[in-house]
């Protein structure tokens, strides 16, 4: 397997920390999903989410984008409490841009008229957003799918519409929940190299969970595993994947990563 990175920032310790999770604990009724758990993403990381299902990586990024409140703790964007921040709030004042697990875009609209529907809530000068719109069109080969209803479009179409979406309003942090899933090896080689694109030119910060622990791995700058409400490792991939606690917990003894 290729990796896709030809470099890995080795330190970000002196580079903002732009995602931080202090402490924090959530719960569905009795049910404790997260147990006080600590990370920070640093500002132009890739950084990589693993565990198995259930185990709250979707909650995580639903804690980001302030779809729901923890428990107990804080978290903070770009070094602000932003706990108490509602939604809008954290997308507009941090652009945060959100590529959920599921869904994302108007069913019922063409693929261009969803595209043109958010770039008129996010990009506030009428006379961008169809420069935006093009250069996303182009940069994702969707030119020949702009008339077709979202919904019927294929898997790996609709992956990429929601992400183009989310990058319309230029973000700074970037969350993706699953974003290789259901994709082609190809597709997936693409969509790796806009991840890597998007830190190295843009300089975003981007976090990905996904169960393509590979794929995943083959992307990001580090990466943690959750297992059962805690974060057992965390740690650059070639270290991740020889750290015995991941393997126990999650890689196996058998996994082979490049
Ligand atoms: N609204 C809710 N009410 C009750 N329980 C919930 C709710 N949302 C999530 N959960 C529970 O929280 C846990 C974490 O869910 P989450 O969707 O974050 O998992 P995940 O790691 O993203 O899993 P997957 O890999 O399957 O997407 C699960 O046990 C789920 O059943
Ligand atoms: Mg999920």
């Amino acid at each position: 397997m290729a990796i896709i990175k030809k470099f890995r920032i080795k330190s970000f310790k002196e580079i903002n920390s732009i995602i931080e999770f202090e402490k924090v604990s959530l719960a569905y009724g009795n049910r404790l999903i997260l147990d006080n758990i600590n990370f920070k993403i640093n500002e132009g990381q890739i950084f990589g989410m693993l565990g198995p299902n259930g185990v709250g990586k979707s909650t995580i990024f639903n804690l980001i984008t302030g779809l729901i409140n923890p428990k107990n703790g804080k978290i903070k964007i770009n070094n602000e409490d932003a706990t108490k921040y509602p939604v809008y709030l954290r997308t507009k004042k941090f652009k945060v841009g959100y590529v959920p697990q599921y869904g994302g875009f108007f069913n019922d609209l063409t693929l261009i008229d969803n595209l043109k529907a958010i770039s008129e809530i996010v990009i506030d000068n009428k006379n961008l957003r169809s420069d935006r719109i093009n250069y996303l069109v182009s940069r994702f080969e969707l030119d020949n799918l702009k008339e077709i209803k979202a919904k019927f479009l294929s898997g790996g179409q609709k992956k990429k519409l929601v992400i183009a979406l989310s990058l319309l309003s230029e973000p700074k942090v970037l969350l993706l929940d699953e974003c290789f899933a259901a994709l082609d090896v190809l597709t997936i080689k693409m969509l790796q190299e806009v991840i890597v694109n998007l830190q190295q030119e843009n300089r975003i910060t981007i976090c990905i969970c996904d169960h393509q622990a590979r794929d995943l791995l083959a992307c990001v700058d580090v990466a943690m595993i959750l297992s059962n409400g805690k974060i057992i490792a965390q740690d650059t991939p070639s270290n991740l994947v020889k750290d015995i606690n991941a393997q126990n917990a999650y890689f196996g003894d058998s996994f082979k990563f490049n």
